[in-house]
């Protein structure tokens, strides 16, 4: 019999829909053949552990904002839709082009957008989950009615280049998408609303000299680079993953085997198999990009979600499962229909 399974609760219609994704990457591919040629370490430590193989790296006066620009004007192309059309932009980054303004103004001014608000989100890796669930929040509560959640990043600023147990997994790139209130054209006709259906966001300070930068303005009058114990976050990463996923489903009603798309953080293939595994979700439902563009922070994401739905994986209607985990430790799950 068709119909919810025993136990199963109904979830409310979705306040808010992704009608737009877009993405952008510096030109300069930084290869681990060429890392060979700066630290002590090899393609095949690299790939063993990581899965990564190369990773973008921003020009000289290549911002955080220049990359923002680019994949916000993607998304808003992609939903056919003109800067004019949004009221806000919610921007996560742990590398803003300055300590203030914001990045989000920034773009919003290279947008030429005049009216609306925007801001920065600093979640590191877990930026883009906090800042769609923060876009969601207000769309729902009748604040904004478009927005533009992006994430961006230049990593490659605060990297100690000749630290090799960091410098080699970072990348530079940036992902947007377009969020709309529901309105009656975005319920799909078929019965099955679209839109951010779930979210989970969890953090614990007590993690944060695990994975950070040492510097700062208040602290130090200094930008500083990032420092990272990698065991640590490798440890915790998966019993993360597994504890907001498990959330969200739950809060949905929904299991593993109903997700269409995992697009988990890409800071890692390891991680990312072995919490896919955990979850029980297969390994063909799993978008990875971190092979090309290494860990893109708060970036990852929606470069991941810009590449399925470019190649026509991910599909409207299908259901996405987002998920990160970063610095704070923060971390956090949405669960999208398409
Ligand atoms: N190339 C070659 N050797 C390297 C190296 C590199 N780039 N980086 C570290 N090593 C060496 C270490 O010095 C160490 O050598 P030693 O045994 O002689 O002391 C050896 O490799 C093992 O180091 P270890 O730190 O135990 O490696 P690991 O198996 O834990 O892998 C990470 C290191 C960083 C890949 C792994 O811990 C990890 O993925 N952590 C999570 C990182 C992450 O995803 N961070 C972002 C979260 S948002």
């Amino acid at each position: 019999m068709d119909g919810p399974s025993p136990g199963r609760r109904e979830v409310a219609r979705p306040a808010a829909c992704v009608v737009g994704v877009g993405s952008a990457l510096p030109e300069r591919v930084l290869t681990n053949l060429q890392l060979m040629e700066m630290v002590d370490t090899s393609d095949d430590w690299i790939v063993s552990r990581t899965g990564i193989r190369e990773r973008r790296i921003a020009a000289e006066g290549e911002f955080t904002s220049h990359l923002a620009e680019r994949a916000a004007r993607q998304a808003l192309d992609n939903a056919g839709l003109t800067p004019a059309d949004i009221d806000l932009i919610v921007l996560a980054t742990a590398t803003p082009d300055n300590t203030f303004p914001s990045t989000a103004v920034a773009v919003q001014e290279r947008l030429g957008m005049k009216t609306g608000a925007a801001f920065d989100v600093a979640a590191v890796c877990s930026g883009f989950v906090y800042a769609l669930t923060t876009a969601n929040a207000l769309i729902a509560t009748g604040t904004a009615r478009r927005a533009l959640v992006i994430g961006a990043e230049t990593f490659s600023r605060i990297l100690d280049w000749s630290d090799r147990t960091t410098c080699v997994l970072f990348g530079d790139g940036a992902g947007a998408v377009v969020l709309e209130a529901n309105g009656a054209t975005n319920g799909s006709a078929s019965g099955t609303p679209r839109g951010i259906i779930a979210s989970s966001l969890r953090s614990d300070g007590a993690h944060r000299d695990k994975l950070f930068v040492d510097g700062g303005p208040s602290s130090t009058r200094s930008v500083g680079h990032l420092r990272m114990r990698g065991q640590e976050v490798f440890r915790f990463a998966i019993g993360a993953t597994v504890d907001v996923v498990e959330d969200v489903m739950a809060k949905a009603g929904i299991t593993a085997q109903d997700i269409d798309w995992f697009v988990p953080h890409q800071a890692n293939k390891r991680i990312i198999d072995a919490s896919a595994r955990k979850l029980g979700i297969d390994e063909k439902k799993v978008v990875l990009t971190v092979e090309r563009h290494g860990n893109t922070s708060a970036a990852s994401i929606p470069l991941a979600l810009s590449q399925a739905s470019a190649d026509g994986r991910i599909k409207k209607g299908d259901l996405v499962l987002l998920e990160a985990m970063g610095g704070g430790f923060t971390w956090g799950a949405v669960l999208v229909r398409w």
